[in-house]
């Protein structure tokens, strides 16, 4: 499959929430009941904090064809900790090891600030995925989004003492 990674522009913003709402249809749907997975799925983008993330923090895309099927956004937390704030791919994208590629790419990027540890909040779906990349789980977290309690995990990758 043809694909590439590129860097989000800030009208990319409708496509990434479109590729970001697909994912957690077509990939969470089996990890979360029906009513958790259409509150999750409802992802809706502010414009403004769309614009300033973009403009200041880390944002990669995967296209296909021209469309975007998958993003990556991390960033430098205040605590100084980086934090892989999410990864969402479509099943066009899925199970091909692009996952791992953006991860890697996003590590990278955070090298830069020699942080102690790299956290993020996994999903039930993601959890497999993200201890293959060396995150432990550290707390069980339920998140609430859009009015649905998600289970969740707080993990975490120690890389620098
Ligand atoms: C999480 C996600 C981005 C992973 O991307 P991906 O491209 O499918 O992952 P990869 O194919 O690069 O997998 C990398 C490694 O993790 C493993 N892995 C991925 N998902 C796995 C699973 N559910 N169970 C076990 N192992 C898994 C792969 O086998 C692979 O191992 P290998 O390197 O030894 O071969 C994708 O599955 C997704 O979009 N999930 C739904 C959205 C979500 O929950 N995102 C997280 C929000 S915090």
């Amino acid at each position: 499959m043809d694909y590439k990674i590129r860097k989000t522009k800030l009208e990319d913003m409708k496509s990434v929430e479109d590729a970001h709402r697909r994912s957690i249809l077509e990939i969470c749907s089996n990890d979360y009941t029906l009513d958790q997975i259409e509150k999750f799925s409802g992802v809706k983008y502010s414009a403004e904090i769309w614009d300033n993330s973009v403009n200041n923090e880390y944002h990669i895309v995967v296209e296909v064809s021209g469309r975007v099927e998958g993003m990556c956004h991390a960033k430098l937390r205040e605590d100084g900790d980086g934090e892989i704030v999410g990864v969402y791919f479509s099943k066009v994208i899925a199970g091909q090891g692009i996952g791992r590629d953006v991860v890697e790419m996003a590590f990278d990027y955070l090298d830069q600030f020699k942080p102690k540890n790299i956290i993020l909040t996994g999903t039930l779906t993601a959890k497999p995925f993200y201890e293959k990349m060396g995150f432990v789980e550290v707390e069980k977290k339920k998140i609430n989004c859009r009015g649905a309690l998600l289970d969740c995990f707080k993990m975490e990758k120690h890389i620098n003492d």
